[in-house]
């Protein structure tokens, strides 16, 4: 059997059709606990025939070769009346040695499978025969060194610079690169895993089993007992220590940064105790940080029970942990209550920038709140200004796009707005139950945009007539540009920074008069963020030597300060720049900076000579962003 990726999509939406049909009618073979399964345009899998439920790992850690090598046993069950259906998986560039089926899971016998054509964005189904009756199928397969959802570091690249290290980044579409698995975040799944490391080295996991003590012996158990999709299933193994941070908090890192992490993320239990108290139980048990090398991709990824982050947030003065109290945020939106497609990721990134702004007045006061809002709505209209209408609605059309491509500013800010709307319309007691019943109502389950709303029409518009309208709302979600009634975010604490830029524009104040001394992290950038775009090197000369911005150490200022470095041609900040993009791995950074440098073709020589630098020590991620930017001959 030959795969065409057009002909399985045409055949997926057959498939659903019909098994839209039964599920009215009824069948006796379907568990009644089946959610019903949508169209994912960016999986292969027909959860809609089998659906797997459980997923279990054996793994050996291979750093000389830089792969995963072992078994995935996978539990399914038939979810159609198709008893002859095949079992399809996703996968990318995986090494299948053999696949055997099982009825009880302990006698397996050897199965017919296809791998089909790959897809550049979607990766190759794999096609399972399964024998009447069987009911879990184990694959023997290894991953290949250029896997896009794991990072090999070399020693020379971590902290410590003595061990390697290695860890996975699975959302959106990557845990098919190093789990055979039905990769689409309706197919919630268990997990359990063992993993050999190197003795030396200590793994961690998105699960329960993560030691909590600096010990290792390098061989590992975890198991995560909820369903998850599986872009949650996440890895770490690395020469990593625990400090506790309170009852069920703590952070996991190398040992030279292990110290600084704990202080940086000192305010953790307190965030979690405050999100409780406004969205109900933290379900996860424990709640810890993992703080990767700088390579990692991303801020933060909200792996459940063990958040990844970035070591460019630790500041030295707390500046930076609305990361934290975002990540902390996806344990209820996004992990409870999770989107069903990419379409949906409003659903979790807008809910979740909504509730990290509701974490961060809860515990540092309304006016960090109003900075951090301030600045989100500020960089979203700056960011739609040059975006197409398509990409700034909420419900995201990404047929035959990487999902990766809706990693903008839109469901993050627009749905924080939009969401920030609601509760200003319904008043924020009223609001505030509505969403807490929302995550009760959805606890452990993927949903679409089109569950959301019916289930916001019935229990928030329909109890409370006359407020929001249903026309409203359809605008908020499915319409391009931000409506005309979308929150206006009010910081005092910035119009007195607006006060002091006008006078330095207007030449009444020096830059050395401007009263710094009270300045937060955020004021700074809004300070960086009001000056107009073509300072001119001269300023920012002066400014440089009054503040020492070219030397600042927070990885949020220094990034804009060097954006306009770049902008204004100001070529003493030209080395610190070669060394952040060199030190720094971290996409939100990186791109920008390069897309920058790729405008004039001075530049961009610039650009080549840096990236032929850094790009070895950037992630898959990264570095195909980048490559779709910094064109070198
Ligand atoms: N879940 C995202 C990261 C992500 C999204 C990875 C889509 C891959 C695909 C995470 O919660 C996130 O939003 N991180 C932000 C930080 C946050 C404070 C806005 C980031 O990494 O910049
Ligand atoms: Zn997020």
């Amino acid at each position: 059997m030959k795969i065409k990726i057009k002909n399985t999509s045409i055949m997926f939406c057959v498939a659903l059709v019909i098994g839209a049909g039964l599920t009215s009618v009824g069948t006796a073979q379907k568990p009644s606990t089946v959610p019903k399964m949508v169209e994912d345009v960016h999986s292969y899998s027909n959860p809609q025939a089998v659906r797997v439920r459980h997923v279990d790992l054996d793994w050996n850690v291979l750093f000389d070769k830089k792969i995963l090598q072992g078994t995935a046993t996978l539990s399914f069950e038939r979810t159609s009346n198709e008893q002859n259906a095949p079992l399809i998986l996703d996968t990318r560039d995986l090494q299948i040695a053999k696949i055997e089926t099982s009825n009880n899971g302990k006698s397996y016998k050897p199965t017919e499978f296809k791998i089909g054509e790959s897809d550049k964005i979607l990766g190759a189904p794999l096609t399972i025969q399964l024998p009447k009756g069987a009911k879990f199928v184990r694959i023997f397969y290894s991953t290949s060194q250029g896997a896009s959802g794991l990072q090999w570091l070399e020693p020379s690249q971590t902290a410590g610079k003595n061990t390697p290290f290695m860890f996975s980044q699975a959302q959106a579409i990557h845990a098919r690169s190093f789990i055979p698995l039905q990769d689409s975040p309706q197919v919630r799944v268990t997990y359990t895993a063992r993993v050999r490391t190197p003795k030396d080295l200590l793994a961690v996991m998105s699960a329960e089993g993560n030691s909590q003590t600096d010990a290792r012996n390098g061989d590992y158990k975890f198991k995560m007992t909820k369903a998850i999709p599986p872009y949650l299933i996440a890895i770490a193994v690395g020469d990593l220590q625990f400090r506790s941070l309170g009852n069920r908090t703590g952070v996991y890192a190398e040992p030279s940064v292990v110290e600084k992490s704990a202080r940086e993320f000192g305010d953790t239990e307190k965030m979690v105790e405050a999100t409780e108290k406004i969205y109900g139980a933290y379900r996860w048990d424990r709640y810890d940080i993992l703080v990767l090398p700088p390579s990692f991709p991303f801020g933060g990824m909200e792996n459940p029970m063990l958040t990844f982050a970035t070591p460019t947030i630790l500041a030295g003065d707390k500046s930076l942990v609305s990361l934290v109290a975002h990540e902390l945020a996806h344990s209820w939106s996004g992990n409870l209550v999770t989107n069903a497609t990419w379409r949906d990721f409003w659903l979790n990134e807008g809910f979740t920038t909504y509730l990290e702004r509701r974490i961060i007045e809860a515990v540092y006061g309304k006016p960090r709140r109003e900075m951090e809002a301030t600045l989100g709505k500020r960089s979203l209209i700056e960011e739609m200004a040059g975006m197409e209408t398509r990409d700034q609605i909420l419900y995201v059309d990404l047929k035959g796009r990487d999902p990766d491509d809706g990693f903008t500013g839109v469901p993050y800010e627009k749905g924080a707005l939009f969401l920030r709307h609601m509760e200003e319309s319904f008043g924020r007691e009223k609001f505030d139950k509505f969403v807490r019943g929302y995550f009760d109502a959805h606890a452990f389950q993927s949903i679409t945009t089109e569950t959301f709303v019916t289930y916001l029409q019935k229990n928030l518009l329909d109890a409370n007539p006359n407020l929001v309208s249903r026309a409203d709302i359809d605008e908020w979600i499915y319409k391009a540009d931000l409506p005309k009634n979308a929150p206006q975010p009010q910081s005092d604490a910035f119009a007195k920074v607006e006060a002091q830029t006008n006078n330095y524009l207007s030449g009444k104040l020096a830059a050395k008069d401007i009263q710094k001394e009270m300045w937060t992290t955020q004021d700074w950038l809004h300070f960086l963020k009001t000056l107009p775009e073509d300072v001119g090197a001269e300023k920012m000369a002066e400014l440089d030597r009054a503040f020492n911005l070219t030397k600042v150490g927070n990885s949020e200022i220094a990034f804009q300060w060097l954006m306009m470095s770049i902008k204004n041609k100001y070529a003493a900040a030209d080395a610190r720049l070669e060394e952040f993009l060199i030190s720094i791995g971290r996409r939100k950074f990186v791109r920008p900076l390069f897309a920058e440098l790729a405008k004039t073709s001075a530049d961009m020589k610039r650009a080549c000579e840096i990236y032929a630098k850094s790009r070895a020590g950037y992630h898959p991620i990264t570095q195909s962003s980048v490559d779709a930017i910094v064109k070198c001959s």
